[in-house]
């Protein structure tokens, strides 16, 4: 069974589900509200969970109701938490998603302890990183933190994928030489190249400006088209979306990363196979509203 570690956010999720945004200055009534479990890194160590590989999860959470909430869900999965901790003087991460009729949503997030991870808490995690396949994270964690996960990792030749979410610019050129496989999304790639991508070309562009930072595998993701991948040795391709109805794209991404992770073999040969078992998942996550309620069990991704 593939062992995978993540390091990343645990946030509460609150939807808010309205018409469209609210006009500056605008009082508007919602359609409803609900709350579920959430963060990119949760998302993501959810999914491979439920891709059907041993995860161990590093994170931290506050000294609160929300810590309870999110740790029953983790319990449920039997995803490996030895090495989700507590901050005492934090809350546990939340984000605000508003959800528009149309499936689209813009997110603000409050990242309390998720912003409390330090480089003694990967430490603290040395050996499951040693005996890991690979490691993820993304961006709702302190990059400190991530660049120590990939030195321990690297040094151990396990696998290292980058999710750079929520798009940040200017990488440290450190971070990326230390990243195999980075899967950004069409606006976190311009973010990162200054390439605006829209279409195959501008992703080979794209692709290749990470190659020439040192990442070996580039992988974007763009949203109900597909993904495109790009490896050094010229090798590419793409992989269409499934088609279906959308009511709420969180956690999609997540799902991807966490199903990619969980089926990709460490010679890259499966890539597109692994890449459409991904956007199957994913799929699945998009018909329903709320991140980790919708993330899919290994049985109903059926191809
Ligand atoms: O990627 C989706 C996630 O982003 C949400 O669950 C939210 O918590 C934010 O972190």
């Amino acid at each position: 069974m593939k062992k995978i570690v993540v390091l990343g956010s645990i946030n509460v999720d609150t939807i808010l589900n309205i018409a469209r945004l609210p006009l500056p200055g605008e009082t508007m009534a919602m359609h409803d509200q609900s709350i579920a479990g959430g963060g990119k890194g949760a998302n993501q160590a959810i999914a491979a969970v439920r891709a059907g590989a041993q995860t161990s999860f590093i994170a931290k959470v506050g000294k609160d109701h929300a810590a309870d909430f999110m740790i029953d869900t983790f319990k449920h999965d039997q995803l490996d938490i030895k090495h989700v901790t507590e901050d005492e003087n934090s809350g546990t991460g939340k984000a605000y998603i508003l959800l528009d009729d149309n499936g689209q949503n813009s997110i603000l997030i409050y990242g309390g302890a998720n912003q409390t991870i330090t480089i003694e808490d990967i430490h603290n995690a040395e050996e499951t990183i040693k005996e890991a396949d690979c490691v993820i994270t993304e961006f709702e964690t302190p990059v400190a933190a991530t660049i120590e996960l990939f030195k321990i990792a690297k040094k151990n030749s396990v696998m290292t994928i980058l999710n750079p979410a929520p798009a940040k610019k200017d990488l440290p050129d450190e971070l990326l030489k230390l990243t195999d496989i980075i899967i950004p999304n069409e606006t976190e790639a311009e973010s990162i190249t200054g390439i605006k991508v829209t279409d195959e070309n501008s992703m080979r562009r794209a692709a290749n400006v990470l190659h020439d930072s040192g990442v070996d595998t580039v992988l974007i993701t763009v949203g109900d088209k597909g993904s495109f991948y790009s490896l050094r040795t010229g090798v590419e391709g793409f992989v269409k979306a499934f088609k279906v109805n959308a009511i709420d794209t969180t956690a999609a991404g997540d799902t991807f990363i966490g199903y990619l992770a969980a089926n990709l073999d460490s010679d890259l040969k499966n890539i597109e196979s692994a890449m459409n078992i991904a956007s199957k998942a994913s799929s699945i996550t998009v018909q329903e509203q709320g991140a980790q309620n919708s993330i899919p069990y290994e049985k109903q991704v059926n191809l």
